[in-house]
């Protein structure tokens, strides 16, 4: 099948992270229909290997062009470290989008010349992270924070408890103690407790998320391609997991106040290829 101005927009993470992305391409292009799939059965990538990701990755993909997307964007700055020039090279005439720390605005916004990054274990050891950081930095300091087990605190939904909030103090006090006036958000889960990130770093502190930069080029790319939806009708949102279609659901109304049905997508065991039901 080719992709139409109609066909939907592919959007994958680990988990609910990417929603953060979803929400800020819907808010940018409502009229685009979308197509998401989480990853919960294998949530966190954080802690996996490259070459795992990278397989994993690459059948999602494939999920998702079955589905006739017209665009992949990674909404997930972990599966983008280990697998978007993986996935480029092995779908040469599909569109990706992936993310990456945001360190350029950031070295462009500090006055302290001290920037937090706030990112998981995979994402700092992959090498579009170093790129980032030559390409980027300026002589930026840059202080890094895993956030250990704050993924999976949000998966949970706990975005105000009391461990979440030892995690953020944890990763911010420190930094805070080095005077870092700008905090990049280099997970896509983590912009749902900027709430409480903002409460412990200070109102002086800039949190940078990269969601609507992300929306930004979509719509250039989908412009470039000629794939942007010239209908008035407001899009359509699909949502797929391979883990707990009822509790994605839960997720769903606390992390974007919106309430739709989720299928199942289900792994095969060699993570060759992943089926849904009740999907077309
Ligand atoms: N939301 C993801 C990211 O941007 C993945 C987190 C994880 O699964 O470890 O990095």
């Amino acid at each position: 099948m080719t992709p139409t101005a109609g066909s939907p927009i592919g959007v994958f993470d680990s988990g609910a992270g990417g929603l953060s992305v979803l929400r800020a391409i819907r808010a940018r292009l409502p009229n685009e229909s979308t197509l998401y799939f989480g990853d919960q059965q294998h949530v966190p990538y954080g802690l996996r290997a490259m070459e795992q990701i990278q397989r994993l990755s690459e059948t999602i993909a494939r999920f998702l062009l079955a589905r006739d997307v017209k665009i992949v964007v990674i909404a997930c700055n972990t599966a983008s470290a280990a697998a978007l020039k993986f996935l480029r090279d092995k779908f040469p005439h599909v569109r990706f989008v992936g993310m990456e720390p945001a360190v350029k605005p950031a070295a462009e916004r500090t006055r302290t010349g001290k920037v937090g990054v706030l990112a998981t274990p995979a994402t700092f050891q992959g090498e579009l992270y170093a790129s980032v950081i030559g390409r980027f930095a300026n002589g930026v300091e840059l202080y890094q924070s895993a956030c250990e087990g704050l993924v999976q605190q949000i998966e949970r939904g706990d975005l105000t408890g009391n461990e979440t909030r030892r995690i953020l103090h944890d990763a911010l006090k420190p930094m805070a103690a080095k005077q870092v006036d700008v905090v990049v958000l280099g997970c896509t889960h983590y912009p749902f407790v900027i709430p409480l990130i903002q409460e412990i770093a200070g109102a002086d502190v800039q949190v940078i998320d990269p969601a609507p930069a992300v929306a930004r080029q979509v719509e250039r790319l989908l412009e470039a391609d000629r794939l942007k939806n010239a209908s008035a009708a407001l899009g359509t949102a699909e949502f797929f997991t391979s883990g707990d279609p009822s509790a994605f659901s839960d997720l769903l109304s606390l992390l974007l106040g919106e309430t739709s049905a989720v299928k199942q997508a289900r792994w095969s065991a060699d993570l060759q290829t992943l089926s849904a039901r009740n999907a077309y």
